[in-house]
């Protein structure tokens, strides 16, 4: 029952946090010549590419990241031209850019330090194009190596509560995270990140699903063991993290009766590897038996505190006003900003990002519809008709509430680990959550949903910022700093997540 020793996970986060201090006293340099791979690649397989004469779905990225899930009726199979789509958007390689020794691949969707420790596998029944088996995407051709032959879907289901979404699913997708991919550059930091970075590719995957009309659900509740082992990922270097359950099938999935070790090898990521025992120290604390899974799933009962600002309503703009580029168009010309102007967004703008991104996500530790676990907090830098200072989102009520009025970038760039973005953007999100109470429902695996959440929505606001023509960037931060800042209001909560945003400024 390590799941319910809840002291593991505080364990985990308390000593990952960030401070000045902690900057100061265990700096961490670059072994740039020890640099991992970007790419995880078994060499003995033959790799099959995917076609890439995407169509434009149409589907305005406003309007895709709002969605809880496509409703149909029948049979909706993936076809292998809309599971390259999918893949291409939700993790594909966008753009390059040169530097002097090498190149920079950049994916989809924002990942810390564009180290991309996230990798996709499918596991699918026979599908038009695609036969039945597991899939390993390999991001850098564009294709997919197939690791197992035939229908493995149900060895998923019994590693699930059975939930009816991952039962009638056509096709599941499972998301890894690779250690030291990460850990690189972000030591023990990157099992968080493993959640974030996830997350981004969700919001991704979720509003594409969506625009090609099937319906997604993200399972976070398995068992760990039989999942990685169907993958036969190496453990100690690569974990199963979540998995989307995509499209509906009325085809049954068959009985798996084994998922022997399959002994692959993978071109090494590195000459050698760092390891930070406190990385699968919370893996382990947070994995799931299949008993464990069964009464996983509950709800998280939320401490609303009591007002103690002003509100302002939210003025989103409406279906008919939003920005009608398209899911397709919005994930291409994204890119993290570099730099802001300090300039203004509008509070329309504003208004539209924190609607559209916080309408629901489609997910096994969110329900019923309307649960969350991440609060959001901002410092307004510069938004239109709004005075600068310290807000927390009212999220049902689509309300900010005023916490502190003053000007706050110089705070605002000192909590975003005293960097220029977070100062010169126009507003940063913070999301914060209540760690006590998520911990007791779900035990230490609500920390991994924690951090998916708000990658999720992290990446919704991405999107959202890039439809209106705006910049975005996902940020770390001095966690308890971040806390003070916010309270008394939030206090006894815990630092999650920050996106800045802001008017991009080209360098
Ligand atoms: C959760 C998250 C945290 C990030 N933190 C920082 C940061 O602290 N500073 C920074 O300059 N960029 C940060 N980034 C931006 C990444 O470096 C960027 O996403 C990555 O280089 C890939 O580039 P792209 O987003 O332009 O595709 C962050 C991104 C994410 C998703």
């Amino acid at each position: 029952m390590l799941n319910r020793d809840l002291d593991a996970a505080w364990k985990y986060h308390n000593g990952t946090k960030h401070s000045y201090l902690s900057l100061r006293a265990n700096p961490h340099f670059l072994d740039w010549d020890n640099k991992p791979l970007l790419f995880k690649i078994y060499p003995t397989l033959e790799v099959t590419r995917l076609p890439k004469d995407f169509q434009q779905s149409g589907i305005a990225a406003l309007s895709a990241i709002t969605s809880v899930g496509a409703k149909v009726k029948g049979d909706s199979l993936p076809t292998l031209e809309d599971i390259a789509q999918f893949l291409f958007f939700s993790a594909g390689v966008t753009r390059s850019r040169k530097f002097p020794g090498g190149e920079t691949f950049f994916r989809a969707a924002a990942c810390t330090g564009a180290l991309y420790e996230t990798e996709l596998y499918l596991v699918c029944q026979d599908l038009p194009g695609l036969g039945a088996g597991v899939y390993h995407f390999g991001a850098a051709e564009f294709g997919l190596r197939q690791l197992r032959a035939g229908d493995y879907r149900q060895a998923l289901v019994d590693a699930t509560a059975k939930q009816a979404a991952l039962r009638k699913a056509p096709l599941i997708v499972i998301f890894t995270g690779v250690y030291w991919r990460n850990a690189w550059k972000y030591r023990s930091r990157t099992y968080r990140h493993f959640g974030w970075d996830n997350g981004t590719i969700l919001a991704n995957a979720l509003a594409v699903s969506t625009a090609l009309g099937y319906p997604a659900k993200v399972i976070e509740g398995f068992a760990d063991e039989p999942v990685n082992a169907l993958l036969d990922v190496d453990i100690k270097k690569e974990v199963a993290f979540s998995m989307l359950a995509v499209g509906l099938s009325k085809t049954a999935p068959k009985k798996v009766t084994e998922t022997a070790s399959l002994g692959l090898p993978v071109v090494p990521y590195s000459s050698q590897e760092v390891d930070y025992p406190a990385m699968r120290q919370m893996q382990a604390a947070s994995s799931l038996t299949k008993e464990e899974v069964k009464g996983w799933s509950k709800k998280v009962s939320r401490h609303s505190p009591a007002l103690s600002g002003k509100l302002i309503d939210l003025k989103p703009l409406s279906e008919e006003a939003i920005p009608k580029d398209t899911i397709e168009q919005v994930i291409q010309r994204r890119g993290s900003a570099r730099h802001f102007a300090q300039e203004p967004i509008s509070f329309a703008e504003l208004s539209t990002l924190l609607d559209r991104a916080t309408r629901g996500i489609p997910a096994d530790f969110l329900e019923p519809a309307g649960s969350r676990l991440n609060e959001m907090y901002l410092i307004v830098n510069n938004v239109e008709s709004l005075a600068p200072g310290a807000y927390y989102l009212r999220r049902d009520k689509l309300q900010l509430e005023l916490l502190k009025e003053g000007d706050f970038r110089k705070q605002a760039g000192y909590l975003g680990l005293e960097q220029q973005l977070p100062a010169d953007a126009s507003v940063n999100i913070f999301f914060l959550a209540d760690l006590n109470r998520i911990l007791d429902v779900f035990g230490n695996r609500g920390y991994r949903a924690t951090q998916l959440e708000a990658g999720i929505i992290g990446g919704k606001l991405y999107i959202a910022a890039y439809a209106q023509r705006l910049g975005a960037t996902g940020l770390t931060f001095y966690d308890d700093d971040v806390v003070n800042f916010f309270s008394p209001h939030a206090k006894q909560k815990s630092a999650i997540f920050l996106v800045a945003c802001g008017q991009p400024l080209k360098a």
